[in-house]
């Protein structure tokens, strides 16, 4: 069927709901050319200002899972589960979780992303790893799984591709934080990436696109309602993003951060938060109760399993695995530079955001698609919300191999610590679940 995007903007505009054949069209003539970005952005705004129904929003996903390759991941034995974040900083989750489950016994056939703007990708933390091959061909990456257990590797180009162009065009437009459009851009990608389970740890706060916990549940409740319409068993877990997670931002600084995880000395909220994520994606995938799913997942990081299982999948991605047995092995920044407190109280502010972008100005991170990485850039976190620090005391050690960028990264970092009289009120890492 033939449409005007004109139209469709201005019924959008007028805030009326978009038939499945007119978010079809607009779908296919973004990823084929025919739909111009000036008119793509305005459709993009007027979804952001009008909303979308349910319904709308469930044709917008499956329109954009289907707009390039459908994996069949039915080659794999077992039941395969995924997760998907959505962006944080520090988020290392996918390195810890993806061996826990594994060791569990269930599959992960996961396609993760690179980093853009202030939050990290998984792909480009694994890349952190010597040699460590992150694009495999389909029939390597399934004999990996069946194997093994696990393979995480970069998306592939045609998994997809409306999401690839609307999520450029929104990341300049300011229509990224929209509930219908994040919701179907996560849940579009996760349909196309075939998996049978989906767990979704949907941030809450500063740093994270979804500011309150009830924009979070409305997001959480779009995604899970999405997945169960079109048979994925999904939950999510709402998750706090008022400060980063864990200690680590910055790639190598991230993997050995998920090393030392997996070896049962991580950060005390990400393992909390890892050991959430696995429970429910285990309870998901038919392991057990809750409960009994939390413990499975406990024991595999404290026995070292999961750590094994972590090597095991290095190894077979083509991976140094001598940096993961001695995480001192990874190559280092020639410099670091300390950030101190300037007076005495607790920590009760960390923008997430601003330790983010720190972290980009470092070299952790890319300002635009095609820049280059230095994978031993970033900050490693020495306080967190609720700390007491004494006057000079470190707060954070920041990571480079040139001096001169040290000078607007600290400034940026200073700026997003607050010190105060008073103990902050501190808030649980898991906020809530849906599904
Ligand atoms: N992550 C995604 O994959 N898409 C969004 O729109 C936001 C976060």
């Amino acid at each position: 069927m033939e449409f005007r995007i004109s139209d469709i903007i201005r019924k959008k505009r007028d805030g009326f709901a978009l038939t499945k054949e007119e978010i079809e069209f607009f779908v296919r003539g973004c990823v084929d050319g025919s739909v111009p970005d000036y008119q793509a952005v305005a459709l993009l705004m007027a979804i952001y200002f009008k909303g979308m129904e349910s319904r709308e929003t469930a044709d917008l996903t499956l329109a954009i899972a289907h707009s390039g390759d459908m994996i069949d991941l039915s080659l794999i034995e077992g039941i395969k589960v995924d997760k998907h974040s959505t962006g944080g900083v520090g988020d290392k989750t996918t390195l810890v979780v993806a061996p826990v489950v594994a060791a569990c016994g269930l599959r992960i056939a996961k396609m993760s992303g690179r980093g853009l703007g202030h939050t990290g990708g998984t792909v480009d933390k694994l890349e952190s790893i010597p040699s460590m091959r992150t694009t495999l061909e389909r029939n390597e990456f399934f004999d990996i799984v069946n194997r093994i257990g696990l393979c995480v590797i970069g998306q592939s180009e045609n998994l997809a591709p409306a999401d690839k162009k609307l999520y450029a065009l929104r990341d300049v437009t300011a229509t990224v934080d929209s509930i219908p459009l994040i919701a179907a851009s996560i849940m579009g990608k996760k349909i196309a990436a075939g998996s049978d389970v989906i767990l979704l740890d949907v941030k809450v706060g500063s740093g994270a696109f979804m500011k309150t916990v009830e924009q979070a549940e409305k997001l959480a409740e779009e995604m899970v309602s999405i997945g169960e319409s079109v048979g994925l068993k999904t939950a999510a877990l709402l998750t706090n993003m008022d400060e980063p997670l864990g200690n680590a931002i910055g790639n190598s600084l991230e993997v050995i951060e998920a090393v030392n995880t997996l070896k049962g000395a991580g950060p005390e909220d990400f393992t909390r938060l890892c050991i959430a994520v696995c429970a429910n994606m285990l309870f998901l995938g038919g392991r057990g109760s809750l409960q009994e799913c939390e413990n499975m997942a406990s024991d595999a990081l404290y026995n070292g399993s999961a750590l094994m299982k972590f090597i095991e999948m290095i190894r077979a991605q083509g991976g140094d695995t001598q940096v993961i047995y001695d995480t001192n092995k990874f190559k280092k920044a020639k410099y670091f530079v300390n950030i101190t407190a300037n007076e005495s109280g607790y920590i009760s502010k960390i923008e997430t955001e601003k330790c983010g972008n720190a972290a980009v100005l470092l070299g952790a991170g890319r300002a635009e698609k095609d820049d280059a990485i230095n994978y031993a850039a970033g900050i490693v976190l020495e306080q967190k919300i609720g700390d007491f620090v004494n006057r000079g005391d470190v707060i954070a050690t920041m990571y480079a191999d040139d001096i001169a960028l040290f000078e607007p990264a600290s400034k940026l970092l200073s700026s997003a610590v607050l010190i105060t009289e008073d103990c902050p009120q501190m808030k649980n890492i898991v906020l809530g679940r849906i599904g």
